[in-house]
């Protein structure tokens, strides 16, 4: 509450590191990097002094799981997807200061340094205790090797570290009827030591910084969170693990453990500010303990737990640091109805959308941002975004845009006219200008960057709303004069967008300024100088040619991801078919009993009454016979009839709704449920032919 009251000297502003095992997508975007990136960008233009910093997640369960399902090692995976994620952030805007990983060495010199500190000072309690083990695979068990069902709330498909379906924090030996996700094996109970972060002991802390400190400024969802964690009574936290992948413990009789990726990723945020400040020739210290240093980390609602009760904790410990201000976490985004998930492929992958719509960032920076899950889970559909892009950016933004650039080279060169006598319309579209710096900041300031990029389209509105008004392509035939004062109105409010878009459209903003050639004349004044008297665009000033800031999106664009989607479900639901278990073993006499036989239907029609059999006449190279097949409802008797089949021809006779069927026909299944005929549909295979 006081954070209001007095300005910041710097700010260090942290986003999610993520696990490098797989690419970033839009839920990873809307959820966290670009509403920290708005904030950065934002505090940047007002010439605020701004580390902003991230960096990939690369020890943890998740990394060494990737590893195993590939076939390959997990510095082979991490290797591989820091590269992919780190291109994709640079290529989409995403303004880090500086992008880290968690196995660089300054990372684990002071990840180590921490857990050395901590345990020196006794903040930890050493406990040999019973933990899962996997008989099979020689290790045990934590986080995601482990699955079972929540204590808290019954979901079957809890990890050992965290329910996804209700959000608790678990240890793994909370779970009931724990499976290994190695090989499926039934854990056994062994003993093993670890070092625990007492939580219990920062109960008290924790209620006067965040319950007392934080009911009014942070959001509600991360208030009630913590609230509850710590209403039902904190516990004692393991902080390493019986791993082989991760910073090794680095105290005596930690040898073959790791620490927990929980302990060490959050501690890459000051790694990652160490590893800027030292290429930047700065002091990294101020950034993490001085007290007039705004820390703020942006992250998705999966990770409150771990940024505002566990790290704040560490920090606490340890006792040099600073405690964040905010946790501005976010809500989930869905794609298309459905949850985005890495595994499952149900995603739009960034650096597929970059090569897909080359030059279009801004399109989906700006549709994450109007539809951002910052209260409640949203949807993505691609529907929207197409709708975003054509209904607004390109006909409320661009449009405005390019009538003013246009009739501004038309009718004076492209030089600003002077203006004359403002009328008061004139005088009320300039004031209204001049609020949404404020408006926009006000926003901004609170989180609310949904509500923040509304009022940027809202001053596109007022410029399209006044050029329509005032109509200066009609004017100009009577009263050129006041045509002049019409433009120079409408220029100012195209610079207004040039710097109020900035930090939600860099790549436009760019490309506005250029147009409107402003120069390093944006400098953090101007932003509160907008709609005031000392005009960023002044009487002379001569602007660029017009160039399209944004294009249509067609229908088949939007046809072809929802096409991509439609795969990715088919494939899916392709896997996740059962595959009936082997029946028991037969001896090969058994087989040979079988006289199965190529035939081709000659005659079908439907039994009566029967909604599922059809009653065929087949010549099976031996004999016409009549068989009563089930697929009345995969197939008409028209499209059978000539059809070559596989027939089991020494298959006792019997009786079917009184029509006697001889023998069956052989089929299976598509991945759609429909049947299909094992048809031995080569050429000079004959009826009669058998088959073995
Ligand atoms: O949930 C995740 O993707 C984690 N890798 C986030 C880590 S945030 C931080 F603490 F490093
Ligand atoms: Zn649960």
């Amino acid at each position: 509450m006081t954070e209001n009251l007095k300005t910041p000297a710097r700010y260090t502003i942290t986003a999610a590191l993520p696990y490098t095992n797989g690419p970033i997508h839009i839920g990873h975007l809307a959820g966290v990097y670009v509403p920290a990136d708005i904030y950065a960008r934002y505090q940047r233009l007002l010439g605020k002094d701004v580390a902003f910093v991230c960096g990939s997640d690369e020890h943890g369960v998740a990394i060494s799981m990737k590893a195993k399902k590939e076939g390959v090692t997990p510095k082979d995976v991490i290797d591989k997807y820091h590269a992919i994620i780190k291109k994709s952030f640079e290529d989409f805007g995403i303004s880090f200061d500086n992008y880290s990983r968690t196995s660089a060495e300054v990372h684990h010199e002071t990840a180590s340094g921490f857990f050395v500190k901590l345990y020196g000072q006794g903040d930890f309690i050493e406990e040999t205790t019973a933990q899962l083990y996997d008989q099979e695979a020689n290790q045990f068990l934590a986080d995601r090797f482990v699955v079972g069902t929540c204590p808290k709330c019954g979901h079957e498909e809890a990890y050992g570290d965290q329910c996804e379906n209700c959000g608790s924090t678990l240890n793994a030996t909370d779970l009931i009827n724990p499976k290994s996700t190695i090989t499926g094996a039934v854990p056994t109970l062994k003993e093993t030591k670890h070092w625990f972060l007492p939580l219990d002991r920062y109960e008290d802390f924790l209620k006067e910084w965040i319950l007392e400190g934080h009911k009014k400024d942070w959001k509600p969802n991360v208030y009630g969170q913590c609230k509850s964690w710590i209403d039902d009574g904190l516990k004692p936290r393991a902080v390493t693990r019986d791993l082989d992948w991760g910073i090794p413990v680095p105290v005596k009789g930690g040898e073959g453990k790791v620490l927990y990726v929980w302990f060490d990723a959050p501690i890459g945020y000051i790694s990652s500010t160490k590893e800027w400040a030292a290429r930047e020739g700065k002091d990294w210290e101020p950034y993490w303990k001085d007290e007039n240093t705004k820390l703020l980390h942006f992250i998705g609602k999966d990770n409150i737990v771990f940024h505002c009760i566990i790290f704040p904790s560490i920090l606490k410990a340890h006792g040099d640091y600073i405690l964040p201000d905010n946790v501005p976490a976010n809500e989930f985004l869905n794609l298309e109805g459905n949850k985005l998930s890495t595994s499952k492929n149900w995603a739009v992958w960034l650096h597929e959308y970059l090569d897909e719509f080359p030059d279009m960032q801004d399109v989906l920076r700006y549709t994450l941002t109007a539809n951002a899950p910052e209260t409640k889970d949203n949807d993505f559909t691609w529907k929207d975004f197409q709708a975003r892009n054509n209904n607004e950016l390109v006909a409320i933004f661009g449009n405005f845009i390019n009538r003013v650039v246009v009739l501004t080279h038309k009718y004076y060169n492209g030089q600003v006219p002077a203006p004359g006598q403002l009328s008061q319309v004139d005088q009320e579209t300039l004031e209204a200008l001049s609020g949404y710096p404020d408006l926009i900041s006000s926003s901004i300031e609170r989180y609310r960057f949904r509500e923040a990029s509304q009022e940027l389209m809202n001053l596109a509105r007022l410029g399209n709303k006044y050029l329509a008004d005032e109509e200066p392509w009609k004017v100009i035939k009577q009263d050129e004069e006041r045509v002049k004062t019409i433009m120079f109105v409408a220029l100012q409010i195209a610079t207004g967008l040039a710097v109020l878009s900035e930090p939600f459209l860099p790549f436009t903003a760019d490309k506005l300024k250029q147009i409107l050639a402003m120069g390093s004349s944006t400098t953090e004044t101007s932003w509160a100088a907008i709609g005031t008297k000392d005009v960023l665009l002044p009487p002379d000033h001569q602007i660029n040619k017009a160039e399209l800031l944004f294009r249509k999106v067609e229908d088949q664009e939007i046809q072809a991801q929802l096409d991509k989607l439609e795969a990715t479900k088919k494939t899916n639901e392709q896997m996740n078919k059962e595959v009936e278990p082997q029946k028991d073993t037969i001896t090969f006499d058994d087989f040979s009993k079988l006289d199965m036989r190529v035939g081709t239907i000659i005659e079908a029609e439907k039994m009566p009454k029967a909604k599922k059999l059809l009653v065929l006449k087949v010549d099976t190279g031996l004999d016409t016979r009549t068989i009563v097949s089930g697929i009345a409802e995969s197939f008409t008797p028209e499209e059978i009839v000539g059809k070559k089949v596989t027939v089991l021809v020494n298959l006792a006779p019997r009786a079917l709704r009184g029509v006697e069927s001889e023998g069956m026909i052989l089929m299976t299944e598509n991945a759609d449920g429909k049947l299909v005929f094992i048809n031995p549909d080569e050429d000079g295979v004959d009826n009669g032919f058998t088959i073995n």
